[in-house]
């Protein structure tokens, strides 16, 4: 009799505790947020007006900003391909370059900074109504790791158009969002207000150590 009773007991448990993690596996991967990308930095000696190299320095260097704001996942990223343009006219632009920004784990709630350069080729001047604006877009795809597993691959784009300057640097002092963005002329960079944290996983992680307490009493 008593073993029934335990053996029902333990099956009980057992039920609730998958029913439990399952529902937190659920809550936790359907709430992840995506990483933001941002231009940090830019730099083009070509367009450094008070510097007279010839030949002209061809190369672009760059720092990759890139910001997990999720408070319990960390993120696997893939390669991150950039690919820099110019415009050329109000809404056409030609192929500067591409750089890679080496796959990497990122952990929850952390910054990284990313250098990297390219060769941009011959004519990174180029003016449309006496504005050097440059295209930069990004391809990824990331994986969350939920708690002790990974997500599926989830592919990430975007771009920004970047307004430079006569020192060869961006006219947009902060950091530049690539975001999901169509090219147009007029150089973007709003910044973008993050969402609010997730309390609610503390809340749920508390009520299930609670109900295999109550359990564990029963
Ligand atoms: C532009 O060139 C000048 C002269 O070499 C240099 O002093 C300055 O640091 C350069 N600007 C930037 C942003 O690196
Ligand atoms: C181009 O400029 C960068 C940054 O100032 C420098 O590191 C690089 O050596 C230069 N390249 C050439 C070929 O002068
Ligand atoms: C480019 O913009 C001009 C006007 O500024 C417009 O007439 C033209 O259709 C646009 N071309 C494309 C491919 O969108
Ligand atoms: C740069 O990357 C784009 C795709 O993002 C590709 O179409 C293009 O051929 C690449 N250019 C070079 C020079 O590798
Ligand atoms: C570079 O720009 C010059 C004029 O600024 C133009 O004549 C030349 O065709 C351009 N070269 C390329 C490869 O676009
Ligand atoms: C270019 O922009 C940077 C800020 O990104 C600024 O510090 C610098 O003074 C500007 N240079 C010119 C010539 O306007």
């Amino acid at each position: 009799m008593a073993a029934a009773q335990e053996s029902c007991c333990i099956r009980c448990t057992t039920f609730l505790i998958t029913l439990g993690l399952t529902a937190l596996f659920l809550w936790l991967s359907m709430s992840v947020d995506e990483p933001h990308l941002y231009l940090d930095k830019i730099y083009v000696p070509a367009l450094n007006k008070t510097l007279n190299s010839s030949p002209v320095n061809t190369t672009i260097l760059f720092t990759l900003k890139l910001v997990n704001g999720n408070k319990d996942s960390g993120i696997k990223y893939d390669d991150v391909h950039l690919a820099f343009k110019i415009f050329v006219s109000v809404n056409t632009t030609r192929p500067l370059g591409n750089a890679t920004v080496e796959r990497f784990y990122q952990g929850h709630d952390k910054k990284a900074f990313k250098p990297g350069s390219l060769n941009g080729g011959v004519n990174l001047t180029e003016a449309v109504a006496e504005k050097v604006v440059y295209r930069v877009d990004f391809t990824t795809a990331v994986k969350y790791k939920i708690v002790w597993w990974y997500t599926k691959r989830h592919r990430l784009w975007g771009g920004a158009n970047v307004e430079m300057n006569n020192s060869g640097l961006k006219v947009y002092r902060k950091p530049v969002r690539l975001g999901g963005k169509n090219p147009e002329v007029i150089p973007s960079g709003t910044p973008e207000f993050r969402g609010c944290h997730r309390a609610l996983v503390s809340f749920c992680v508390a009520a299930f150590v609670l109900l295999l307490n109550f359990d564990g009493f029963s």
